[in-house]
């Protein structure tokens, strides 16, 4: 359901979710991905996505209405979701971002993109990334990004702010007692990266480095070659708390590293196996 070159767009790039003209194929792709995701989130997804998703009451059904998530989101962490279009200018992202707002898609993709989709839509949005949003940690977190990114786009930074959000947001990976877990809206939402992630011998999966992080290059077009790895959220929010200046130029005056490089100082971790 692509919105309707009508629809009022505001210069914030916020429109109506229209929920009532998503069709029975619309939410039947949703109930679809919903379910093939939910299966492998046991053993997968982290404490604190499952926490989220059950809190949200995000079910299989249908395609939730935006109010309905606000009504418990808002009141949990204080961050509400907007809709908008598609992918959105960096500084109107930053600034949703920076008031706690997530700008999710409307639209749905169709049923020959179960698989891989390069634009996030409504499903990613909203399953991968809104549960990790109940947690008051993350929320913080993701405030400080938007913050942070505007400050990215003055100081001409933002390939390696982007690095950080890839990373973290989209392809982070959090230790816990139980072993490896996923916090990335990206492998969440994604059916082989999620199981590809966690098992597979061939990704390198290294501790969280934050000059590390911004060395290092990303593939959009296929299961990442790389993960990071958090030890818990407060981890990722003390370690981006402070201005990121100076680190910014120090980041400048090292090589780039290819999403394959591992280098000295680089904590690998093993699969238990
Ligand atoms: N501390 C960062 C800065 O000064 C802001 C930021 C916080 C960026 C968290 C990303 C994540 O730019
Ligand atoms: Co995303």
């Amino acid at each position: 359901m692509a919105s309707l070159p009508n629809d009022p767009i505001g210069s914030d790039y916020v429109i109506d979710q229209g929920w009532s003209r998503y069709n029975a194929a619309d939410h039947a792709i949703w109930r679809d991905l919903f379910l093939r995701q939910s299966a492998m989130l046991p053993g997968g997804a982290c404490e604190e996505f499952m926490q989220g998703l059950t809190g949200l009451g995000v079910v299989a059904d249908e395609i939730p209405k935006f109010d309905d998530l606000n009504a418990i989101l808002e009141p949990a962490t204080n961050w509400t979701i907007v809709a908008v279009p598609g992918l959105v200018p960096d500084d109107i992202f930053f600034n949703h971002l920076a008031n706690r707002r997530f700008p999710a898609t409307n639209w749905i993709r169709r049923r020959d993109q179960m698989d891989y989709l390069q634009e996030p839509d409504i499903f990613h949005d909203v399953f991968g990334h809104v549960p990790i949003l109940m947690n008051p940690v993350f929320a913080d977190y993701l405030q400080a990004y938007g913050r942070g990114g505007m400050k990215a786009l003055r100081l001409g930074a933002l390939p390696l702010l982007a690095r950080l959000y890839w990373y973290t947001v989209e392809f982070g990976l959090i230790k816990t007692d139980q072993g490896l877990r996923i916090y990335g809206a990206g492998i969440v939402s994604s059916r082989g990266e999620s199981r590809y992630c966690l098992e597979d011998g061939k990704p390198a999966r290294i501790g969280f480095d934050l000059s590390r992080i911004m060395r290092t290059r990303y593939r959009i077009d296929d299961f990442q070659e790389v993960y990071f790895v958090i030890d818990n959220f407060d981890q990722l929010f003390d370690a981006t708390a402070p201005d990121f200046t100076p680190l910014y130029e120090q980041v400048r005056g090292f090589p780039e590293l290819a999403p394959s490089d591992t280098v000295p100082g680089d904590s690998l971790i093993k699969l238990a196996r």
